[in-house]
């Protein structure tokens, strides 16, 4: 069956500080963030009509729009009240929320210094990628030809459209060849994240996660490193070598869109989605799970 496209879902977005048709929130063709990637976006999910770390997303959306050197003209305040606006109004429980902010029309070339900075937040129905059975079976990963960029190359910290460029090509590349997604290493060679999502291995019943110093340090990773701690798991962030992989049992990739999903493959190594993985995607359901329902 084919999907319905983006542009004809139903409903209401929020733009520049109104609530439009969804028909109508569009954009010029000569819009910069369209032709130089000046975007910053935030993935969040709403389980039960909450938004999950709602606040967390929001200030990591101004702090990125900030590092590409822009400021969101709506306060963190506002754009959470119009995303739980917006989440009542859509009249879902269980959702997929995505604010973006992007430099407008007013120059066209590399310099923009007098941009309108506009600011939109959609929301659609997105259920889990896998059902839990589905998801401890485990996914299979490629190895990306593609690095994650040296600090010093791209604004790695920042959730920007642009360094999605790689990820949306690595991920192409793996779907070709039969796989899921695909595992990045960093400019340094070190095992990094996948194109969308962090990751973790389990070694003698202990985590092991890439230090975060140049890609996005998921609201999902530490989150996971928090309920994992709180299990009396020992939580090892440190550079991971690709030559490691075979050392460890276990794998699993953590993000807003991937909640916590284990993986079976990357490339020749193999794992066993096992005792830690399942706990851990456990303790993640119930963790977004509202309080109020987890006690019905
Ligand atoms: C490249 C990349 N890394 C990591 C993550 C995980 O981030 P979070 O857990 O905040 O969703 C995401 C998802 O937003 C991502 O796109």
């Amino acid at each position: 069956m084919a999907s319905v496209p983006f542009d004809q879902l139903d409903g209401f977005i929020w733009m520049n500080g109104e609530f439009v048709k969804w028909a109508d929130a569009k954009v010029h063709v000569l819009t910069h963030g369209l032709h130089y990637a000046s975007s910053v976006f935030e993935g969040e999910r709403a389980y039960g009509g909450e938004i999950f770390k709602l606040e967390e997303h929001t200030k990591r959306l101004h702090d990125s729009a900030e590092i590409l050197g822009f400021t969101i003209p709506y306060s963190e305040q506002v754009i959470n009240e119009a995303c739980r606006e917006l989440l009542r109004k859509q009249g879902f429980s269980d959702a997929y929320v995505r604010p973006v902010a992007w430099r407008g029309s007013e120059m066209m070339g590399v310099s923009a210094q007098k941009n309108r900075i506009n600011c939109a937040i959609a929301i659609w129905q997105w259920p889990s990628y896998f059902d839990p059975e589905q998801k401890l079976k485990g996914i299979r990963l490629d190895m990306a030809e593609y690095r994650r960029p040296d600090p010093r190359t791209a604004p790695s910290r920042a959730k920007a459209a642009g360094l999605y460029m790689i990820c949306t090509l690595s991920k192409h590349a793996a779907e070709a060849k039969g796989y899921a997604d695909a595992l990045m290493l960093d400019w340094r060679g070190q095992v990094a994240e996948a194109t969308g999502a962090n990751v973790f291995f389990v070694k003698d019943g202990q985590l092991h996660t890439p230090l975060a110093d140049c890609f996005l340090n998921g609201i999902t990773r530490q989150t996971v490193i928090e309920l994992a701690k709180r299990r009396g798991l020992t939580v090892n962030e440190r550079a991971i070598q690709p030559e490691e992989l075979s050392t460890f049992s276990e794998c699993f990739l953590t993000g807003t869109a991937a909640e916590v999903t284990p993986v079976s493959e990357i490339g020749e190594f193999r794992f066993t989605p096992g005792e830690i993985s399942k706990q851990l995607m456990n303790d993640y359901t119930a963790e977004v799970t509202p309080k109020q329902i987890a006690a019905e």
